[in-house]
């Protein structure tokens, strides 16, 4: 255990100081700076990498590594990011399928150094190389094109690094061990579906950005089928969603009048009336939230308070649908509460999480014991945790309003200056 701190310590130097001013501040020796497991925390590969630390599997590489060469076959970032199934990639990351996200990411680990030399030469001879995950995965070769393959995925970029105890080789997709793909599956009950092509799941029109046909039912308190992206209404200003019918039978749950419970819960903790005013001066808004709570997805609202919302501008609210787009940079698609995003903070650092303005993520580190979110200026402290749970909808109150950071410099310009007030964990 005091290892894995050991190491988490150590990435954060690494991103923190000179390579050399890290090493001495280490007490590690089993790992080698020049490590392949370093390198590859280190690399372009940062999806992976981020994929790894989520899954907590730095200490069984570590030791890994200790024993034996690692090949390390690392999907372009693309194939986790824009060309895996949302719905999958979600599903690796709740926590309770750790063990499914880990197997999937070991089946990309070889123990033992596989150099692109150590291809077969025709398709009529493959090998098969044990992987960490205990599966065993394909080396081989096209023979019309002479493209090395490991499994399903051609090897793009060979030797990406190469390093004395291991080498990574970029490949073009993720590799989806049986299991993975099994439990997937029978998570989702709907046996026609495949991971990276999810035949027979809904169709979501390109054009509209809704779906072709309703989706298909789900069972009361699973999670719904389609990433939340696709159950919101079409933007950018929101046209008004249709009233929650009363006890349809898509709605499991009445999202609104969790929304109306939030919202009001929000006035009744006072410092938060401006949110609340919004909130529900916009009804298409908390329309919308609400129906996608009763559809079964869950919320984390961070709702900056009345002092930073006094901060901003005339012009940045008056805009068609300003209002909108920044509340929708405050809701977090995933349930988190004060103390699961502070040990997440803890733990890893820097975590971000998607917002519901896509595709812009937003920031969270751990800060004077708090969590702190946002970049430089425009950041806000954790500051009323947990004003509003119930297991759908979180609140969490925070002291700045946050902007993407692409609009920061925009923001800047119109003189956002958010104070950075004493932070407080606790009440
Ligand atoms: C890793 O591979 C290199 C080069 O083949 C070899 O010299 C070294 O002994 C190997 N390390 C381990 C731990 O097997
Ligand atoms: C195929 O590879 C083997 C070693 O793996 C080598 O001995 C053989 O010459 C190669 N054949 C061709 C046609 O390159
Ligand atoms: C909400 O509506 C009320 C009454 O129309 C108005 O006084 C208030 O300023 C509005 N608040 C916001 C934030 O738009």
């Amino acid at each position: 255990m005091a290892n894995v701190m050991g190491f988490f310590h150590f990435l954060l130097l690494l991103s923190c100081f000179p390579f050399s001013l890290a090493l001495q501040e280490t007490h590690l020796p089993q790992i080698n700076s020049n490590s392949v497991l370093v390198a590859l925390l280190d690399s372009h590969y940062t999806e992976l990498a981020e994929l790894v630390e989520k899954a907590l599997l730095l200490h069984t590489l570590e030791e890994s590594v200790g024993k034996h060469n690692l090949t390390i076959f690392a999907p372009k970032n693309e194939a986790l990011e824009r060309n895996l199934d949302p719905e999958f990639k979600r599903f690796l990351l709740e926590p309770g399928n750790l063990k499914s996200l880990q197997t999937l990411l070991l089946y990309h680990i070889v123990p033992a150094r596989i150099e692109p030399h150590s291809w077969p030469n025709s398709t009529s001879h493959s090998l098969l190389h044990p992987t960490l995950s205990h599966h065993r995965v394909q080396l081989s070769r096209q023979d019309s094109t002479g493209a090395q393959f490991i499994g399903t995925a051609r090897v793009i970029n060979p030797n990406a690094v190469n390093r004395p105890d291991g080498v990574i080789h970029g490949i073009e997709q993720l590799l989806i061990p049986r299991s993975v793909q099994q439990d997937f599956n029978n998570r989702r009950s709907l046996r026609s579906i495949s991971a990276v092509k999810p035949e027979g799941a809904p169709e979501v029109d390109p054009k509209t950005h809704r779906l072709k046909k309703p989706a298909p039912p789900v069972k009361p308190g699973a999670a719904p089928v389609l990433p939340i992206y696709d159950a919101m209404a079409p933007g950018p200003s929101l046209a008004p969603a249709p009233a929650p019918g009363p006890g349809g039978p898509h709605h499991h749950f009445n999202g609104m009048r969790q929304v109306k419970d939030f919202i009001q819960t929000l006035v009744q903790y006072g410092g938060y009336n401006e949110m609340a005013d919004i909130l529900v001066n916009l009804t298409s808004l908390a329309t919308e939230m609400g129906r996608l709570v009763s559809e079964g997805y869950v919320l984390t609202v961070l709702a900056p308070n009345d002092e930073a919302m006094a901060k901003l501008t005339t012009d940045q609210l008056s805009e068609p649908g300003a209002p909108e787009q920044i509340i929708y940079y405050h809701v977090i698609p995933e349930y988190q509460t004060e103390e699961s995003m502070y040990n997440s903070v803890r733990r890893f650092g820097k975590v971000s999480y998607d917002t519901l303005r896509l595709p812009h993520k937003v920031l969270a580190q751990e800060a004077d014991g708090s969590v702190k979110f946002g970049h430089g200026d425009g950041s806000a402290y954790l500051f009323d945790p947990d004003i509003y749970t119930d297991g759908r909808i979180s609140v969490q109150g925070i002291d700045g309003v946050l902007f993407p950071p692409e609009e920061k410099s925009k923001e800047e310009k119109k003189t956002i200056k958010v104070a950075t007030a004493k932070p407080r964990r606790g009440k």
